[in-house]
């Protein structure tokens, strides 16, 4: 039986990021680079930061600069040019929040210029550019960090904790999604005539066109495919996709939804290895579900968004066992019982099996915010081991172009050597 007790002590509770900054300390100088909507909501985070100087700004789209700066505040210089950022103010560290097919290259630029760099998910647009970037990060020995924030988010640190204590019994399957209603159609601010609204149009709407965005599973689905990676401790084997654009024709080149399939080979009971099943899903044009992710084990279900956790503990746990030991039945052999209808009632009813919720009760904390707190603090600290370093972004990457790659070629493709 599970107590709120219990589990605190088993799993071993990760509060709220602690800033751990030290009075005395010079600040760390940092400059944003990518002042649109990721961009500001990043800025405003880092000015909540003690031990962040906002240097400087940078956007080449002069609306964004402008808004990039005004949450900024009146010390920070504004750039549109982030190579003259570099060379002239020489920041210690820099957010990176541009479009997705920008990612590589400015990241490699800050790098070279010696900084320590927070780079946007998804790291990288293609895994060639990941791997050169790994390669970089690596030998640079700089502080590196992607943003996928879940990383920092005391909701998932703590269910990750439950889960590799074995609070679920073993992991059989996850299934997740970020569903929504929403074109992410971006008005253009001058008239369709205007002979320069096809720029604008592309440069506001990257994320729909294929040579800048890599659509749903980067801008949505990196989220969730890390979450799986990190919980089931290592990457996908195989996936098979099909996606599609089929309610927004309005001229997008990326889909409107995708479903996937993913098997991951673990290490099972006795070390014997077993499959477990992802399935994931994006959606633009139905929220139902929101975005959240189901993992589910033997002996319970997490479920998970950044708000909240809800633990489901599995009924009949008690005499269900995956494979049997010395106390329990193997599970064909519990089937028997069961049939005999001795133990178990066999039920239509969908929540037969999910016992009474127990909600992961954590202080509500801002994971953009925590995020960059871990950041600042290992560039503080020179310390190499980020929340989410270059070789989860690697494999966060790969994870998810596998899959827009299976929807293009029509079948399972493998995580890449
Ligand atoms: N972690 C999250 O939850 C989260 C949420 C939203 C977006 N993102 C990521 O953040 C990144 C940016 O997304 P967004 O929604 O802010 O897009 P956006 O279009 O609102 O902002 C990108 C900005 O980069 C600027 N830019 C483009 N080229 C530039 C250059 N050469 N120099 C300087 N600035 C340049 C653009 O003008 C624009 O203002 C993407 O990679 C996206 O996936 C992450």
């Amino acid at each position: 039986m599970i107590t709120r007790r219990t589990f605190l002590e088993t799993a071993g509770v990760a509060a709220a990021t602690s800033s751990m900054l030290r009075a005395g300390n010079s600040p760390v100088r940092v400059a944003v680079i990518g002042t649109g909507g990721r961009g500001s909501d990043l800025i405003r985070a880092l000015t909540t930061i003690d031990g962040v100087e906002l240097i400087a700004v940078c956007d080449d789209y002069p609306p964004h600069l402008e808004q990039g700066a005004k949450y900024a505040g009146p010390e920070a210089k504004t750039f549109v040019d982030y190579r003259k950022l570099l060379d002239e103010l020489k920041p210690q560290a820099v957010v990176i929040a541009v479009p997705l097919y920008m990612h590589y290259q400015v990241a490699a630029d800050c790098l070279s210029a010696g900084c320590d760099v927070f780079l946007e998910k998804t790291m990288c647009y293609t895994v060639a550019e990941a791997k050169k970037l790994t390669v970089q990060v690596t030998a640079s020995k700089r502080v590196f960090q992607v943003g996928l924030q879940r990383r920092a988010n005391a909701i998932y640190k703590q269910a990750q904790a439950m889960v590799a204590a074995g609070m679920i019994g073993q992991v059989v399957s996850i299934k997740s999604q970020w569903h929504r209603n929403n074109s992410w159609r971006r008005p253009v601010p001058v008239p369709k005539s205007d002979a320069d609204w096809p720029r604008l149009e592309r440069k506001l709407n990257w994320r729909l066109y294929k040579a800048y965005s890599q659509g749903l599973m980067a801008e949505l689905g990196s989220h969730q495919m890390d979450v799986a990676n990190w919980f089931l401790g290592g990457h996908p084997k195989r996936v098979i996709a099909s996606g599609g654009i089929e309610y927004f024709r309005d001229g997008r080149e990326v889909y409107d939804n995708i479903s996937c399939l993913y098997e991951y080979e673990l290490n099972g009971v006795n070390g014997k290895p077993y499959t477990v099943r992802v399935n994931y899903t994006s959606l633009c044009n139905n929220a139902y579900e929101g975005a959240a992710e189901l993992v589910m084990g033997t002996k319970g279900s997490l479920y998970l968004t950044s708000a909240k956790g809800l633990l489901f503990q599995e009924k009949g746990t008690d005499v269900v066992s995956w494979e049997g030991n010395k106390d329990q039945p193997a599970a064909d052999a519990n089937a028997a019982i069961v049939t005999a209808g001795k133990t178990l009632k066999l039920s239509n009813d969908p929540w037969a099996h999910r016992g009474a919720p127990f909600e992961i009760d954590i202080a509500e904390g801002n994971d953009t915010r925590d995020e960059l707190v871990a950041f600042v603090d290992c560039v503080r600290r020179q310390d190499a081991k980020t929340i989410c370093d270059v070789n989860v972004g690697l494999a966060d990457c790969a994870t998810i172009l596998m899959a827009n790659q299976s929807v293009e070629a029509g079948g399972w493709i493998s995580f890449p050597a």
